[in-house]
């Protein structure tokens, strides 16, 4: 079973070849980040422009590395949302047309299913059910995953979501777009105690089987980790204040004609993100009795937030499994995985479905 994977989601053109759900055949990307560095994020009618002139010559060469042709292709997996419009209807349209005409079936795939399972791409797969932090410019969530096509969201950002408060601070701090690595570089050779950022942890949340709902309390500053009686604590994430006491610091530095001291602000910054990301999910695995934590997503690349996840995993006797960073960010591999196990239980896409935005899972 050779299934083509195509993902155009945001700015990222990508296809792969998969072989049945473990022989990834090739996976070609080509990225945008130079088109967009110079407006500090992404701007959608340059993004979807760029795709349509990338869609057909990056397809091309996954075929071509994988050494297959398209008429070889036993179905086609295209991601159908979340995402950017513009830059989702070049993937999804480019898909029903070869779809239309070769008779191939294609099926829409969710982009965060490609994110969930991108961890199956790798030789070390984890068993269900696990607890998935997904976190990139789009999104931060936490689900729980009960197996390839079974996910339950037990919570999400309210604002902000955690990749994108990296791009913005970046911005803030006149680092290049995507801010994530640039902040992370400058991190290293930082103190993450120099600056006291604020963790919101948001409040207590009410939560029953198979339904998650927060009293919607107000983010709630605290400096240090909660120990205790947080069980029933939300799962949600606020990353907007975070970012708004990183501008009043920049601003006051400025006020106060201070050096402003780079390195440290993005050390601290980023450690608030990193301990509400690690103890959210940690604390996701304890109110679910789950013993496995998956990563996937553009943020978890961050080699900091690895580390950390790393050492709490340890700790509290998880195993932790997390892609290599190329299976993190937005790559056609993982649609394919996604696209192989959903086609297993639906049927193929009509050509009247259209793109959506918000996630459905
Ligand atoms: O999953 P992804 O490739 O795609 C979209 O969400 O579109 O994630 C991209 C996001 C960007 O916000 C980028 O700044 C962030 O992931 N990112 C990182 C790192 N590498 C990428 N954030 C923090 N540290 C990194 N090393």
């Amino acid at each position: 079973m050779l299934t083509l994977g195509i993902e155009t989601s945001c700015d990222d053109t990508a296809a792969a070849v998969l072989k049945d759900n473990d022989t990834l055949l090739s996976s070609v990307l080509s990225s945008q980040d130079q088109i967009h560095t110079r407006f500090g994020g992404v701007v959608p009618e340059l993004a979807s422009r760029k795709h349509l002139e990338a869609i057909v010559p990056i397809v091309q060469e996954a075929l071509d590395r994988a050494g297959v042709t398209l008429q070889e292709i036993d179905q086609i997996a295209v991601t159908q949302g979340p995402g950017l419009i513009g830059s989702l209807l070049v993937g999804f349209c480019y898909a029903k047309a070869i779809s239309y005409v070769t008779k191939i079936p294609y099926i829409g795939v969710d982009h965060m299913a490609g994110h969930l399972l991108a961890i199956f791409l790798e030789e070390d797969k984890p068993d269900f059910p696990y607890i998935a932090l997904i976190v990139s410019g789009g999104t931060s969530s936490i689900y729980l995953a009960q197996s390839h096509t079974s996910f339950s969201l037990l919570g999400r950002t309210r604002d902000d979501a955690a990749g994108e408060a990296f791009d913005k601070v970046a911005k803030l701090l006149g680092l290049p777009y995507p801010g994530g690595p640039h902040v992370s570089a400058e991190a290293r050779a930082g103190n993450s105690a120099a600056i006291k950022f604020p963790r919101a942890w948001l409040g207590r949340s009410l939560s029953f089987p198979g339904c998650h709902i927060s009293t919607g309390a107000s983010p709630v500053a605290r400096d240090t980790v909660p120990s205790s009686g947080i069980e029933d604590e939300s799962l949600d994430f606020s990353f907007s204040g975070l970012k708004t006491a990183v501008l009043n610091h920049c601003n006051q530095s400025r006020q106060k004609d201070l050096p402003l001291q780079i390195p440290d602000v993005c050390a601290s910054f980023q450690e608030a993100i990193v301990d509400v990301l690690v103890e959210k999910t940690l604390l996701a695995a304890r109110q679910h009795n789950i013993q496995t934590i998956v990563m996937g997503g553009g943020v978890s690349a961050n080699p900091r937030l690895r580390q950390s996840m790393l050492e709490r995993c340890q700790q509290e006797n998880k195993a932790l499994f997390v892609p290599r960073p190329s299976f993190c960010t937005d790559n056609g591999a993982m649609i394919a995985l996604a696209g192989f196990y959903y086609a297993r239980k639906s049927l193929p896409g009509s050509y009247d479905q259209d793109v959506y935005s918000r996630s459905q899972l």
